[in-house]
């Protein structure tokens, strides 16, 4: 594996002090000057647990209305507001109710998930403990992608750990209540993070989405109440107990959903990697002063806010405030807030091939419209980059888009078009270009760039980050020994799964 890997520059550390242009942060906080809190002891020294056994006296409705003063919303894409989630969960339902962390972190230059669990698997451990306290289940299960191999040793050891110390399993911390954590590895497909997918996978089944409602809330995994939540989400329960709802909505820009968030930045900026910030900051202070701006000086092009599946910003937009609401008054979504940083030198029109190659490649193939229209969208794009567009050839990707957007049954065929279409509003030009007689298309090289930074910023010396493009998340599969630890089937035509 390491043989095959591209050359990695190297990548500084990335975890910001507690104070200065990003505000305060919250879960790397909880590190102080180690690199990891990996072990239980270490973990328990620095106060972890005490919040899960602050959680064994209190009422499930007292811990929503804590969650809920903290006005924290899901970090995994969606945004919905946690503590409302929650509160979904019927109490007088006699079925089992389950919790679900959704691991499977498989958004293009999405790599936070990864991070907190290498560094902080306890506290993720303990959020999925006082969720599953909060809602009166029994049951964590996280659901983590197949790529990420080392994560998932390190969960599963993590929980081994937490029931040596009566903290996972029978009579938690001697309270009589019973909850039991299962590491439960999926199989690599993009489309088992939406949650319904996930639960599908989960219950045994291809992984694809179902129609909603049923919500899983109502009814998920084994037909019970499920509350599905990403692993940033989850961990932060632990702190936001510790501090206070208040408090933590105290931080962040309060109107909008509170709190820190978890940024990866990658692309042409010279320090990619994980950034904690208060939501609300500029991103011009993520992308200038934590990511030590462009690459090479060149000039800022473009900026992906939110993972590849939202539509992009332009340089001028680099002003933006990272807060839900401003990032869609700016024409997009805080989605998996991964801000992708594009230079110059990018051709709009190759970048609009490999993300849709991507989608195209995901896609589970259950909805004429992003089946049929994610291969369109590629063959036609296909023509273009290769200087062999028919005269009305980028209109027609375009309304192939509009035809998506809207008549999916999940977001992913959506967010293909609306990427894609962003990209042919914005930057036209680099389109209309290969419409020219003699045009030389540029090189890739760009594009490479980004995925090459992508790669270190993760420190992918380890497998598992997601690039378009690059096969590297199936090439660096690599299955557990069989019996550790439950596997499952990808989607459809997930030939390497
Ligand atoms: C195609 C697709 C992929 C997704 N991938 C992820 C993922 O990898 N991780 C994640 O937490 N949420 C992902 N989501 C969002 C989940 O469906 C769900 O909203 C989320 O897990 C809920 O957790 P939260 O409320 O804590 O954000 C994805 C959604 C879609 C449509
Ligand atoms: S939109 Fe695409 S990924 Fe989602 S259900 Fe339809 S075919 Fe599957």
């Amino acid at each position: 594996m390491a043989s095959s890997s591209p050359q990695r520059p190297a990548v500084p550390k990335t975890k910001p002090g507690a104070h200065g242009p990003v505000g305060d942060t919250v879960l790397w906080q909880a590190l102080g000057d180690r690199e990891h809190l990996q072990g239980v002891d270490d973990y328990v020294a620095a106060g972890g647990y005490e919040q899960l056994k602050r959680a064994l006296t209190m009422q499930g409705s007292e811990l929503i209305d804590e969650i809920k003063a903290s006005n924290i919303r899901g970090r995994g894409g969606a945004g919905f507001p946690t503590g409302l989630k929650m509160s979904f969960i019927p109490q007088d339902n006699p079925k089992p109710k389950y919790v679900v962390c959704n691991a499977d972190e498989s958004e293009p230059c999405t790599f936070k998930d990864r991070e907190l669990i290498e560094r902080l698997p306890h506290m993720l451990v303990e959020g999925c403990l006082i969720a599953a306290k909060t809602i009166g289940s029994n049951h964590a299960f996280i659901y983590i992608r197949g790529e990420y191999y080392e994560p998932a040793l390190v969960l599963m050891e993590a929980v081994e750990q937490a029931r040596a110390k009566g903290l996972v399993g029978e009579n938690i911390a001697g309270s009589g209540w019973d909850c039991e954590v299962i590491v439960h590895r999926g199989a690599g497909a993009y489309i088992c993070g939406e949650e319904t997918a996930l639960l599908s996978s989960l219950n045994g089944y291809r992984g694809q989405p179902t129609v909603k409602p049923p919500f899983p809330a109502v009814s998920g995994l084994y037909e019970s109440p499920t509350l599905v939540n990403n692993v940033e989400t989850l961990a932060t329960l632990p702190r936001i107990l510790g501090m206070g709802g208040a408090a933590y909505a105290a931080k962040g820009i309060e109107r909008t959903g509170a709190g820190t968030r978890m940024m990866s930045l990658s692309g042409h900026v010279n320090r990619p990697g994980n950034y904690e910030m208060e939501i609300g900051k500029p991103m011009r202070v993520l992308v200038e002063e934590l990511g030590g701006g462009m690459l090479g000086n060149r000039k800022l092009k473009a900026i992906i806010p939110g993972g590849s599946s939202t539509p992009i910003l332009t340089a001028d937009q680099l002003d933006t405030l990272l807060d839900y609401d401003s990032i869609v008054a700016a024409g997009s979504m805080f989605g998996s807030g991964s801000v992708i940083v594009i230079d110059e030198e990018t051709c709009m029109a190759q970048l609009a091939l490999r993300v849709a190659e991507f989608y195209r490649h995901e896609s589970c193939g259950k909805c004429t419209p992003c089946r049929e229209g994610t291969k369109w969208t590629v063959d036609v794009l296909t023509r273009i980059v290769g200087c062999e567009a028919r005269p009305d050839d980028i209109n027609l990707v375009y309304s192939i888009g509009e035809r998506i957007i809207g008549n999916c049954l999940c977001p992913l065929g959506d967010s293909m078009a609306m990427a894609v279409n962003s990209y042919i509003d914005a930057f036209r030009s680099d389109f209309d270009r290969y419409l020219e007689p003699g045009f030389v298309p540029p090189a890739s090289s760009s594009l490479n760039d980004i995925a090459s930074r992508t790669v270190a910023a993760a420190s992918v010396a380890k497998p598992g980050v997601t690039w378009m493009g690059t096969g590297l998340s199936r090439k660096s599969f690599t299955p557990l020994a069989s019996g550790a630890v439950a596997s499952t089937a990808g989607a459809a035509g997930d030939e390497e799964a």
